[in-house]
């Protein structure tokens, strides 16, 4: 069935537009008279039908080339309309009232009313009262209720915005309503309610941990979690067949996070790959096909873009692998992110703590003065390239680098001299009088400073180094050590300290003093720290501690 062309209205979620209602009137006129049309839910994008007209529902697999035993979710605008179709006897259904409207298709026994082909052949049939108000309005104003699977082509990551369904299905619907990108980013949580236990199917945008709040108990699926067996029938159909899935593999990284921050820096650099990652990892993953899926701690974020980051990986036409992180934990809307990711990638999953070969990381500190200097001259002695966080903290701030660009653009003209270079005493003068100017400061030039060590890192690692040193006297102000092997802290005593900074810098004792009342005490080295080397002796005293701790090192990490 090829249509000739396939109208498209941009309707604004509120339904604020002055043509809005229009075009869901017409939009409905064509879904009561036997047309496809796609719309926005606050999960994905859906392709509706009208449920009660079985050669339409026909229409549906067609367009999306789906299996017919895959049974299509209805939707209604009202909780109330639900027992014209389904039978509502049932004790933990009044419970799941809080979720209706929202992310949340409930399965029950199916009447008469619903034709076998929207529930793939299956007595029951799974019903969903959307929050989306311009799919509730839609289905209302066609006066029908609505079989929806998500808009996409079978296989293929659920739509989250319209130019996927225009990607997916153009030509082959009759109506696409644009009403920007969806909120959820997953489709909604299935839930049984036609087993002893209510037991979820798909995990989606109302969490577990949400339903046990209200129905007390409720099981998952195996399914979720685990590929099914030889032999093994799924409850929900959908979840038996390849998902989600981009034609690029995908793989899911897991592992300890320095591990897995290794791993996707390698492959980032050295093949042909795109990677998913949270927003603080991009300093430590530097490649032209790396992005971002939001904070660590906002894992919602993770879900409102991840079909969005797997259908542009997947345009992507030099690439041969995706490489994601696998959330942080199974945790509320996570657990879908987990299970899509699972889908996407048949369940192909990489453990890099089993990486051993890559570059292992030294993170080293300590205040000025105590002999971090020395002890990366016994690294170097040792073939560990160090890397000075100081020298590359210069650096970036030279004339026109994208530290110095971003640096002129948040602090303004007032940070540069005459010549146009920045001003470290003018810098300084702004950021020491406010803590959270220092704090962005900090924030710019941290991040340029991980992205050009990490740049090193690769560099080194190409060249067959085996072990490097990152020299920096703020390291665990940064975030580097999220990329450390093992931290190691150089102390010595204060006095020691002063005369070795004012022989070294050639200064008085009160600016030496001054430098020292910038770094922090030694206790803080000492919690902070794997390891703690303590300098108040000779130089040649020194370097055979530190080749010492460096032979334990080595053999601890194996390198
Ligand atoms: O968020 C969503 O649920 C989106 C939007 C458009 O509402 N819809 C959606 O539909 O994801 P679809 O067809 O892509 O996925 C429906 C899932 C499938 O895994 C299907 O097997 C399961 O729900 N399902 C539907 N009816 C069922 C039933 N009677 N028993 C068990 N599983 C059912
Ligand atoms: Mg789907």
């Amino acid at each position: 069935m090829i249509l000739n062309s396939t109208r498209i209205f941009k309707v604004r979620p509120d339904l604020s537009g002055c043509d809005d209602m229009a075009a869901l009137r017409f939009a409905a006129d064509v879904l009561k008279n036997g047309g496809l049309v796609a719309f926005p839910t606050e999960t994905v994008y859906g392709l509706g039908a009208n449920a009660l007209d079985e050669n339409v529902v026909e229409k549906i697999f067609e367009a999306k080339g789906r299996p017919n035993d895959n049974p299509l979710i209805v939707h209604l605008s009202s909780y109330e309309d639900m027992h014209k179709y389904c039978d509502i006897q049932n004790e933990y259904l009044p419970k799941l009232y809080c979720f209706m409207p929202g992310p949340l298709t409930v399965v029950l026994p199916k009447k008469d009313i619903i034709p076998k082909s929207v529930s793939g052949g299956l007595d029951t049939v799974g019903i969903r009262v959307p929050q989306s108000l311009i799919a509730r309005k839609l289905i209302e104003l066609s006066g029908v209720p609505v079989a929806a699977p998500s808009a996409n082509v079978s296989g293929k990551p659920s739509p989250t915005c319209a130019e996927h369904v225009i990607n997916d299905l153009s030509g082959k619907v009759d109506v696409i309503i644009d009403g920007g990108s969806t909120g959820v980013g997953v489709e909604s949580t299935v839930i049984t309610l036609c087993t002893q236990v209510p037991l979820i199917l798909r995990p989606g945008g109302v969490s577990h941990e949400a339903l046990k709040v209200v129905l007390g108990k409720v099981d998952l699926s195996p399914s979720i979690t685990a590929p099914l067996k030889d032999g093994e029938t799924a409850f929900a159909p959908g979840m038996k067949y390849r998902h989600y899935a981009p034609e690029t593999p995908v793989y899911l990284i897991k592992g300890e996070e320095k591990n897995v921050l290794g791993f996707l820096r390698t492959k980032a650099s050295n093949e042909k790959c795109a990677v998913l990652c949270y927003y603080e990892d991009l300093p430590f993953v530097c490649g032209k096909s790396v992005y971002s899926v939001g904070g660590k701690n906002s894992p919602e974020i993770y879900a409102r873009v991840l079909f969005a980051c797997l259908r542009k990986t997947d345009s992507l036409s030099d690439i041969n692998a995706i490489y994601a992180r696998i959330p942080e934990s199974t945790d509320g809307i996570s657990l879908a992110v987990y299970n899509r990711l699972l889908k996407a990638s048949g369940f192909s999953m990489i453990n890099s703590d089993e990486y051993k070969n890559r570059i292992k990381i030294i993170g080293l500190t300590g205040p000025t003065g105590a002999g971090k200097s020395l002890f990366c001259l016994a690294a170097k002695k040792r073939g560990i390239n160090c890397i000075d966080t100081d020298k590359i903290g210069h650096e970036i701030l030279q004339k026109d680098t994208p530290a110095y660009r971003e640096l002129s653009e948040t602090f303004g003209r007032k940070i540069l001299d005459k010549d146009k270079t920045i001003s470290r005493k003018k810098l300084g003068e702004i950021v020491f009088s406010s803590p959270e100017m220092l704090a962005e400061l900090n924030r710019i030039t941290h991040k340029y400073i991980s992205l050009r060590v990490c740049e090193i890192i690769n560099e080194y690692e190409k060249a067959g180094c085996k072990a490097v040193c990152i020299d920096a006297p703020v390291l665990f102000e940064s975030d580097i050590p999220r990329i450390c092997d093992c931290t190691v802290g150089v102390i010595a005593d204060e006095k020691i300290r002063c005369d070795r900074i004012i022989k070294r810098d050639n200064i008085t004792v009160k600016k030496a003093a001054a430098r020292m009342s910038a770094a922090k005490d030694t206790e803080f080295f000492k919690e902070k720290c794997d390891f703690i080397l303590e300098n108040n002796q000779s130089e040649q005293e020194f370097l055979a501690c530190a080749d010492i701790l460096l032979q334990k090192i080595e053999s601890m990490l194996k390198w």
